[in-house]
């Protein structure tokens, strides 16, 4: 199964039953996370109205993050040291900028929708501090939310964790009554895929993979 869960991200109409998105979650839900404190929210996002304006704000996050890759930039990616030195494109002038593309302009349109967010204040972020980036504390979330992918599969459905619709959050917190000490780490679309899996492209173990040191000999158990 975890060759063959790909973002899927289009969907036939064919609704998803509640039963079946209970069980995706409940077989989600034994994620592990830091100190198993299971700091994860879902939001199940049903009206309509709110369902446009979340397809809306995540556009703009959508066109935040084409802009990046137009001047051939990692979206929002920190520097050679690890940090974010603010941003690499006028933000202002990349949400003016309409980027149609056919997952986004229908994602109020997708089956099932649920927003994912994280409780800040019970994550274990032991990189706080070190001076770059924190990766840690999405840690004890994202399994959750791989899981719920995988679950889906297990369900014969496709499914996408997306991120740009953090670009909004204050928006999106406003809109759907999320306290200060939340934060959102993504969206996650499910429904049928259009599509039969593909296979998945990604790199082989011996290209991220070293023995004793970083800059070590790559591992490859054929050779040892
Ligand atoms: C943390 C994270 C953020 C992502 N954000 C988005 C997103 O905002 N929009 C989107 O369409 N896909 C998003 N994706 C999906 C990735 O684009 C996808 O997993 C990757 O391209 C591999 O696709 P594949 O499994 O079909 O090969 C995200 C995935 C992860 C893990």
């Amino acid at each position: 199964m975890l060759r063959t869960t790909p973002a899927t991200r289009e969907f036939t109409d064919a609704p998803v039953p509640d039963a079946v998105i209970h069980r995706i979650l409940d077989r989600a839900r034994f994620a592990p996370s830091g100190g198993n404190r299971q700091g994860w929210r879902v939001v199940l996002l049903r009206d309509p109205t709110i369902r446009r304006r979340i397809q809306e704000l995540y556009d703009l996050g959508w066109r935040e993050y084409m802009a990046h890759v137009d001047a051939g930039l990692v979206p929002f990616a920190p520097d050679e040291h690890g940090r974010w030195n603010g941003p690499a494109v006028d933000l202002d002038a990349a949400r003016r900028l309409p980027r149609p593309n056919a997952f986004t302009d229908s994602l109020d349109k997708v089956p099932v929708l649920l927003l994912l967010i994280a409780q800040l204040s019970v994550l274990a972020c032991v990189d706080n501090g070190l001076g770059r980036q924190s990766i840690v504390g999405g840690g004890s979330i994202y399994p959750f939310g791989h899981n719920i992918l995988l679950a889906a599969r297990n369900e014969g459905l496709g499914g996408v964790l997306t991120s740009v619709l953090v670009r909004q959050e204050p928006a999106v917190r406003e809109l759907l009554r999320i306290p200060e000490d939340h934060g959102i780490a993504g969206l996650i679309a499910l429904g049928h895929p259009v599509r039969t899996v593909r296979k998945l492209r990604r790199r082989p173990v011996e290209q991220f993979t070293t023995v004793d040191r970083f800059d070590g000999p790559a591992f490859d158990p054929g050779r040892s």
